[in-house]
């Protein structure tokens, strides 16, 4: 899709700045916004994807709607947890303070911060993301977004903590070493997608939609040392086509979470995926 960035109208020097970096970045015309509508814009350079850059970050406009970093359900998730309810998500992964995971599909983060809130300081989280607007969205909020202040926890802490690279993870994955990150996540878009209350439909257009590859999830397990996670919608036949036979999740969730077991490898065991 083909995106020109501009601002708000009226915008800082500081707002007017933050256009000509993204704009730079993305390789994308930046028009100067002056009275114009970003209809009159859209038209004039005939596209169907706008970046305005304001005070709280870029607003991405598509023929989907429009999108702009935001918590989601990480707060919430992240309360939950606080509270003592389990998220689906940390289990499968098994993920506690001091664990390191890569997050091959970082999307809108919403799974990154929940996991860096639990591995901590301690931990390390890096998230990958081959669509180059939702990486710089992701990367931009995570840099910049100033969660609520709470003394029970501190959200914003977890995203600054999340380093977020804009790359493809089939190949990503075949440059890393052994054993190098505790835990592989996948979270695919789902190949049956479930539009209904997805917050996902706004970067629908813009995401990479391939699916998950077997090449991909055995390097992901030659890279992990503990654990492979795919998030896939209940009742998929992926977990089924990528040889995955474990899966966790809520009994009536739409989502499961598939498990592939690579500890077995490092205490000299065997399991599918490590030939
Ligand atoms: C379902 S979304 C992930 C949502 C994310 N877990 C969250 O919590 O917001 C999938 C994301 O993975 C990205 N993606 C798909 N294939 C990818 C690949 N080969 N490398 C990197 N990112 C990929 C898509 O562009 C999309 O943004």
């Amino acid at each position: 899709m083909e995106f020109v960035v501009t601002t708000v109208q009226h915008p800082s020097p500081a707002v007017t700045d933050l256009a000509r970096k993204i704009a730079v970045k993305l390789s994308a015309p930046f028009v100067a916004r002056s009275r114009y509508s970003l209809a009159a814009i859209r038209k004039q350079y005939n596209v169907s994807g706008l970046i305005v850059a304001a005070t709280d970050g870029p607003v991405v406009h598509t023929d989907d709607g429009e999108y702009f970093f935001h918590l989601s359900m990480a707060e919430l998730r992240i309360k939950n947890l606080i509270n003592g309810k389990h998220d689906h998500m940390i289990t499968a992964m098994g993920l506690a303070a001091g664990m390191s995971v890569l997050d091959c599909t970082l999307g809108l983060a919403t799974d990154a911060i929940v996991a860096s809130f639990v591995a901590g300081e301690a931990g390390k989280i890096t998230g990958l993301e081959s669509s180059p607007v939702i990486a710089l969205v992701a990367e931009l909020g995570l840099q910049h977004f100033v969660g609520e202040a709470n003394q029970k926890y501190d959200i914003t802490s977890a995203l600054r903590r999340i380093k977020v690279e804009n790359a493809d993870f089939n190949h990503y994955l075949e440059a890393l070493p052994d054993n190098s990150f505790d835990i592989v996540y996948f979270d695919p878009m789902f190949r049956n997608p479930i539009y209904k209350s997805s917050n996902l439909n706004p970067i629908r257009s813009l995401a990479d939609k391939r699916p998950l590859g077997i090449a991909a999830v055995k390097q992901a397990c030659r890279v992990a040392k503990r654990k492979v996670v795919v998030k896939e919608a209940a009742g998929s036949r992926e977990f089924e086509r990528l040889g995955i036979t474990t899966t966790t999740g809520g009994k009536y969730s739409s989502v499961q979470y598939g498990i592939i077991d690579c500890f077995s490898k490092i205490n000299g065991g065997g399991q599918i995926w490590n030939d």
